[in-house]
């Protein structure tokens, strides 16, 4: 099977990350906010251009220059199958200086931006609730 990453071009690919999206999250609202506040989405598709995983990106001009990754999420089916790997190699080549928040109560997670290249920068105590902090990870292009 071979994958590919492109934007969004159809209404099959809006509704394809919604499913993603709500096995992720639990039907979580919170895409209408990523939607919002984001200022790119990047998909990754398969041979018959099902959607399998999805990130959204926000650039905010007064932000200092970096890219936030505001989600990213894989289809439970195909995780552990190098395409979170791929969207991200996709964001980093793309932007050069990337920026997440990540939560701390989830290892694998933070392995994996590790394995990334991702360092952590600091700690939001408390940020997805009481006893739940988040990891500020950042990443820069050597030359960028
Ligand atoms: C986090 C997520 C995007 C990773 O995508 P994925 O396709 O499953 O990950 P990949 O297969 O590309 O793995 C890439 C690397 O990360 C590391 N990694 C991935 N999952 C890991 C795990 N469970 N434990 C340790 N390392 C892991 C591995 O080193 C792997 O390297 P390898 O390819 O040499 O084995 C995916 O698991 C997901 O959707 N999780 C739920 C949503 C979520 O938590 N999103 C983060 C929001 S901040």
């Amino acid at each position: 099977m071979a994958f590919r990453v492109k934007s969004i071009t159809s209404f099959g690919d809006l509704k394809g990350l919604l499913v993603i999206h709500d096995a992720t999250w639990d039907k979580s609202t919170g895409i209408l906010d990523l939607l919002r506040s984001s200022t790119s989405c990047y998909l990754v598709v398969d041979d018959s251009e099902k959607v399998c995983a999805y990130a959204f990106i926000e650039v905010d001009a007064g932000a200092g220059g970096f890219a936030e990754l505001n989600d990213i999420a894989v289809d439970p089916e195909y995780r552990g199958r190098g395409l979170g790997r791929l969207l991200m190699q996709r964001i980093m080549h793309d932007f050069g200086w990337v920026k997440l928040l990540a939560s701390a109560s989830k290892p694998e997670l933070l392995d994996f931006y590790k394995d990334m290249g991702f360092h952590q920068e600091g700690v939001f105590e408390n940020y997805y609730g009481v006893d739940e902090d988040a990891i500020r990870f950042s990443w820069k292009k050597s030359n960028a």
